[in-house]
Formats: structure tokens, C-alpha cells, sequence
């Protein structure tokens, strides 16, 4: 389904829209083996810097996903800014059996498989895809207590899909159940102190920028003062088995 509330952020070419930030994808990157000419499946790719990244860095090729057109747009606009032939964006959702099997050296996804509608479908989608021996990078928040109720709600309504926090244990528990094993994790990186994270936050994550024109402002910042202690974040690179 696809959501007015990504289109909209589109409209300002936004990128490290994901927990951890750009500093966040440097670190997913860094588990890639560029001698190796990787091809990478970006999914949820949003205006598509981390495709780009991923296109300079040594891939063979690049396919950028998602399923707002207006982030499609605008990461074809950027691409068209840049000297790389061997990027792709188009509209599709992770949750569609659209890609052929066992095609991918990596799949990297930031900041997206929370707002999947179908979370194990769209990570069992993304492990069909990749070839055995293959990598799935991605990030996501995680909570330390489940937030209120109030909170969950204000979430989802903001965000037009419904918004389900998940612990630490229950990402893991995910890619396992999916037949990932989990290799290299950072969970919000402890030498970088929790202001200052949840500073770059604010200023990166869609929410505020969204929340500018929002009549509920004063009551979205009380509510997200809610989560300084509780939200962190987890940077994850599982495998796909060579024997699966
Ligand atoms: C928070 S943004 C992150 C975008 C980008 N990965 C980044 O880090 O800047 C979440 C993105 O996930 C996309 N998305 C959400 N559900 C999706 C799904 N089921 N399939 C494909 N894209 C999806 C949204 O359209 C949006 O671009």
C-alpha cells in the first residue's frame, strides 16, 4: 500500500531517513565485500543514497526498490545528477514476488522492514532473492519497553500503516524465523553518546520534518521525548547459508 505520508517526505529528497543515520549505512557498508563486485538489491531504497553509495563503492549493479512512487521519482532524479550507469530504481514492494531467486549478493534495507505490512513475508521475500553465502544488511529501531499505547496509536495515525515496536530479541527472533543467521550486530553504537544520537535523529528523521505543519506538534514532541531513553537502534548483518 502505498502511503501519502512517504510521497510527501519524497517531495524534500530526504536520505538516511533510518536509524543511526549516514553513519549507520557506513557501517552496513563496511561488511560488503566490494572486490567482489557485489550486485546489491536495495528494498524501501527511499530517495536512493545508499544505492548510489553502493554504485561508487563497486557493485556490479545496483536495483533500488520501493513502494512510493514519489521516492522512486525522486531517486531517479538524483541519479540522473550523477555519472552511473548501473543503478536502477523502480516502484515495487518488498512483500511482492517480483525478483527471480538466488539473484542478489546482498540485500540492504534501512529504516524499513518496521513499516512492511507483511514483515516475515517481505524478509522471507528478501531471503529468496539472495544468493546462498549472501548478505542482508539492515537497521531498525528496537524498544526497550514496548511505548504506550497513546503513543503507538499517534504513530500509526501519523504514518497511515500501523506501527509495531519491536524489542531487540524480537528482530532477532524475525530474521531466524526467516532463515537468516545473524552475523555482525551493533545495537546503538555506545561510543557515540545517547544526546547526540537522538540529536542527529531528530534532525534526520522524517517525523520532525513532517511534524512542522502537524496541528499535534507540541503533543508529537512530548511523545517523542517518551522514547529518548527507551528507542535504539540495531545495525544487523545476517546470512543466507550457502547449504539453503
Ligand atoms: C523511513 S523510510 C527509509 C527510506 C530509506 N531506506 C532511507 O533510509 O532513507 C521508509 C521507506 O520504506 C518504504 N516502504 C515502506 N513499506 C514498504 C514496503 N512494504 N515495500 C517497499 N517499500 C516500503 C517507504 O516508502 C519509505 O521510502
Amino acid at each position: 500500500m502505498q502511503t501519502d505520508y512517504f510521497n510527501l517526505l519524497a517531495k524534500f529528497n530526504h536520505a538516511y531517513l533510518h536509524p543511526g543515520g549516514l553513519a549507520a549505512t557506513e557501517t552496513l557498508l563496511s561488511w560488503v565485500n566490494w572486490q567482489a563486485s557485489p550486485k546489491i538489491l536495495e528494498v524501501a531504497c527511499g530517495v536512493g543514497r545508499t544505492s548510489l553509495m553502493a554504485a561508487k563503492r563497486g557493485a556490479a549493479a545496483v536495483i533500488g526498490i520501493d513502494e512510493s512512487a514519489g521516492m522512486i521519482a525522486s531517486a531517479k532524479e538524483n541519479l540522473k545528477r550523477q555519472n552511473i550507469q548501473n543503478v536502477n530504481f523502480t516502484v515495487l514492494q518488498a512483500e511482492a514476488n517480483a525478483q527471480p531467486d538466488k539473484d542478489y549478493d546482498v540485500v540492504i534495507c534501512e529504516g524499513a522492514t518496521a513499516f512492511f505490512s507483511n514483515r516475515k513475508k517481505g524478509i522471507s521475500e528478501i531471503k529468496r532473492v539472495l544468493k546462498p553465502g549472501g548478505i542482508f544488511l539492515t537497521t531498525e529501531f528496537y524498544y526497550k519497553e514496548r511505548p504506550p499505547e497513546a503513543l503507538i496509536q499517534k504513530m500509526s495515525d501519523l504514518m497511515g500503516k500501523k506501527f509495531e515496536p519491536y524489542s531487540l530479541d524480537d528482530w532477532l527472533a524475525l530474521y531466524g524465523e526467516t532463515g537468516f543467521t545473524i552475523g555482525e550486530i551493533i545495537s546503538t553504537p555506545r561510543n557515540k553518546p545517547w544526546s547526540r544520537f537522538f540529536r542527529e535523529w531528530r534532525e534526520n528523521m522524517h517525523f520532525f520534518l513532517f511534524s512542522k505543519w502537524h496541528p499535534d506538534r507540541p503533543k508529537l514532541n512530548e511523545y517523542f521525548s517518551a522514547f529518548r531513553e527507551n528507542a535504539k537502534y540495531l545495525a544487523a548483518c545476517s546470512y543466507k547459508l550457502i547449504r539453503s
